[in-house]
């Protein structure tokens, strides 16, 4: 905490030293708020400071969103191609786990924190942002309802056809990394930033398209 006030101080002072010569440069700014950042800021727990380093990806988008404006489309799709690379396909070419182990998984936002235990798995947490089991009255709608998800989508029906062996890879890569078919979205980048597991998306996979799936009843 103190420290905290510390860092605050000399952020004021240096802002007003900078201020009696020609006033802060935007990178004078920036660097000043790294050092604050960096000062203010330690390991504890689970959570590491690292996470606070910036990323391209990042930064494009909030300078959109500082600017009120939507990311540049060209920039937005080399983004997404980086984020694409990012993606691992099942090596057996199974996508489906267990849709049990993957309601729960969706229910579950534990992790995360600077007092878990890194060796308990994380929940997906994927109910707040999206409803799943129409019997569930608690989810968030952040994100667009998922209710129904394999069978409006076809796949139900008709698996192994093309479309659905599209439909099938695009859910794989957006559970991995939902930034890689949407540059600046909010849902977290689950596999790739290491949230849940490779399993885990399986389960969760078969919760969206498993026909025993609640999902789709
Ligand atoms: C913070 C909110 C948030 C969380 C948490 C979240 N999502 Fe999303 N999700 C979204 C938003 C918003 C979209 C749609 C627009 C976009 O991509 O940004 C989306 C889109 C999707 C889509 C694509 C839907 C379509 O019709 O194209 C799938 C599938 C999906 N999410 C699954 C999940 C799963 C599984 C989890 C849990 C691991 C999860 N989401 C967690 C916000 C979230």
């Amino acid at each position: 905490m103190k420290k905290q006030y510390l860092s605050l101080a000399s952020l004021v002072v240096a802002i007003l030293v900078a201020g009696c010569a020609t006033g802060p440069s935007p990178a004078d700014l920036d660097k000043i708020t790294a050092d604050v950042v960096k000062n203010s800021f330690r390991d504890q727990g689970l959570v590491k400071v690292s996470v606070l380093a910036p990323e391209d990806i990042n930064t494009a988008c909030t300078a959109a969103e500082v600017a009120g404006k939507p990311i540049d489309p060209d920039l937005a799709n080399a983004l997404q191609e980086a984020q694409l690379k990012t993606i691992k396909w099942p090596a057996d070419g199974n996508y489906l786990g267990d849709w049990k182990k993957g309601e729960a998984l969706a229910q579950n936002g534990r992790g995360m924190t600077w007092t878990d235990d890194a060796k308990t798995a994380n929940g997906g947490n994927c109910y707040n942002c999206h409803q799943f089991d129409p019997k569930e009255i608690s989810f968030g709608n952040i994100g667009p309802s998922l209710t129904g998800y394999g069978k409006t989508r076809g796949v139900i029906a008709d698996p192994t056809s093309a479309a659905s062996k599209a439909i099938i890879e695009y859910t794989w890569g957006k559970i991995w990394n939902s930034r890689a078919y949407n540059a600046c979205s909010v849902m977290p980048r689950a596999v790739h930033k290491g949230i849940i597991t490779e399993a885990q998306a399986k389960d969760l996979m078969a919760l969206l398209l498993d026909p025993k799936s609640p999902v789709n009843q």
